[in-house]
């Protein structure tokens, strides 16, 4: 579902070549990209660090003119006597480096805190920042994830009803749509789109005089508060994209007691978040034929909502196969796309689309961002240990990861009296691939299926 477009923040920005090249002082903030390592694993090489960074979304800077501070941005765009169209505009205006702690961003280690509102000078206001993850090479790193998985941990223990902390996948640019009036490029935030198509000042890089809006495939790792939670592919086809997507909401889907502070996943506290891509031959190439969600908390695998697992299978994407389903969600996968964090609330909707009603317990009124502001202002949300590579390969529970024995789930811990014939896999443990010596059947009603040549899983 929709996220806003900051129509209320400071609305975009244009590098010129100068600026980018610090050769005209203009800039009085020079752009720092707090540090935020990740890691890339594969199975057989485990976990390499990842010389990451973030950068803040362009439409949250300040873009002033080449030789004073005039701004050249208004509250519906650009001004347009300094900005009538886009080589103009580069001549007339620069853009500043963000200031990350005051837009409400700190990096420390691998985890990244984002907070809803920073006060300064004792007046509280809203920052509700988006940042992108940026490779040292300075373009958006592209991650390529069919036929893999991600994992990273949430703390969203302060996140009322009516905020979302949203760790999701665009297919923007990786250049962010540099070109020669934007040389800064990504290395300024620029060229977000996402399956809202939302109608940005800027575009791919570039002025956008037409006012068009900017469609691009989004798959929605997390959309998130402490009280409810979806993931969500929105693929795209032909100019639009399917906005509603088809998601995964356990307590929409009825599962009430699930997801929340001291529940089977307790928001109360942090955990791992594992998302898989799993395609219909187990490699990198096939065709996404399912995403599977599991959680990780004090070391232990989370049971799953559902019994079957909490998966999206591609018939429950027909209302996207206009948009090319399942399978066209993979394919973007496939090509590699941009990991975009973002908090934010809603102003008009209160995020209903996502905890109330029927997607969650909140009454559709304390989502305002008016109750959230008084009540809660130092909300926020800290993602940390990005990992992402081959189905097992990114996270180590207590009994090891996907490379040792087992996972061990809370709700396997059984004594069986009739013992089997010989070691059985639990749900979701490996049970085969290369190299693998641990049992290779899987308990009922579990198959095991293979997934790549180095890891097959009880499923
Ligand atoms: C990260 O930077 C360090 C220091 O420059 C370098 O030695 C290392 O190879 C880099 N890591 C990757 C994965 O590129
Ligand atoms: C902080 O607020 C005071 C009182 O309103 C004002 O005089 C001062 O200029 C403000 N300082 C900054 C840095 O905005
Ligand atoms: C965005 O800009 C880049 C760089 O100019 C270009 O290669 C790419 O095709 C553009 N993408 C879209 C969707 O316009």
């Amino acid at each position: 579902m929709g996220r806003s477009i900051f129509s209320s923040l400071a609305v975009a920005v244009l590098a010129t070549v100068q600026v980018v090249n610090a050769q005209q002082p203009g800039s009085s903030t020079p752009e720092i990209h707090p540090e935020l390592p990740t890691w890339k694993c594969t199975t057989s090489g485990g976990c390499v660090q990842q010389n990451t960074s973030v950068v803040l979304d362009w439409n949250y800077r300040w873009i002033h003119t080449a030789t004073g501070s005039t701004s050249c941005t208004t509250s519906s765009g650009v001004d347009p006597t300094l900005c009538p169209n886009e080589a103009t505009c580069a001549q007339n205006c620069v853009i500043e480096g963000a200031t990350y702690s005051s837009s409400g961003i700190s990096v420390s280690g691998d985890a990244m805190t984002m907070k809803q509102y920073v006060t300064s000078n004792g007046t509280t206001s809203s920052a509700s920042p988006r940042v992108y993850l940026l490779g040292p090479d300075g373009n958006y790193v592209l991650m390529k994830l069919l036929g893999q998985e991600l994992s990273f941990d949430v703390d969203l223990s302060t996140l009322p009803c009516g905020e979302n902390g949203a760790l999701y996948l665009s297919e923007m640019d990786a250049s962010g749509g540099r070109n020669p009036y934007n040389t800064g490029g990504a290395n300024y935030g620029s060229g977000y789109c996402d399956a809202q198509c939302p109608v940005q000042t800027w575009m791919n890089g570039t002025l956008n005089t037409n006012h068009q809006g900017f469609c691009c495939n989004e798959m929605d790792i997390l959309e998130a508060n402490a009280y409810a939670n979806a993931f969500t592919p929105h693929p795209c086809a032909n100019g639009d994209c399917d906005k509603s997507g088809c998601g995964y909401n356990p307590y929409a889907l009825g599962y009430k007691s699930y997801y929340g502070p001291g529940l089977t996943l307790d928001t109360s506290k942090p955990f791992t978040i594992v998302t898989q891509f799993i395609t219909n031959d187990g490699t990198t190439t096939g065709s996404l034929s399912q995403i599977t969600r599991y959680y990780v908390q004090n070391g232990q695998r989370v049971p799953s909502a559902s019994s079957s697992g909490d998966t999206i299978q591609a018939s429950a994407c027909s209302s996207a196969s206009q948009f090319g389903g399942l399978a066209g969600m993979g394919q973007a996968l496939g090509r590699g796309m941009v990991l975009v964090f973002s908090i934010w609330n809603d102003n008009g909707g209160n995020m209903n689309w996502l905890d109330s009603g029927s997607n969650g317990p909140c009454t559709s009124t304390e989502g305002n961002p008016a109750n959230i502001i008084s009540q809660h202002p130092d909300t926020h949300v800290v993602f940390s240990n990005i990992r992402w590579g081959d189905i097992g390969s990114t996270v180590k529970t207590s009994s090891g990861g996907g490379s040792s024995s087992s996972i061990t789930t809370t709700s396997t811990a059984k004594t069986t009296t009739t013992a089997p014939s010989g070691p059985t896999q639990t749900h979701w443990g490996q049970c085969g691939g290369q190299g693998w010596t641990g049992p290779t059947v899987c308990a009922p009603p579990y198959a095991c299926q293979t997934q790549n040549p180095w890891y097959a899983q009880c499923l």
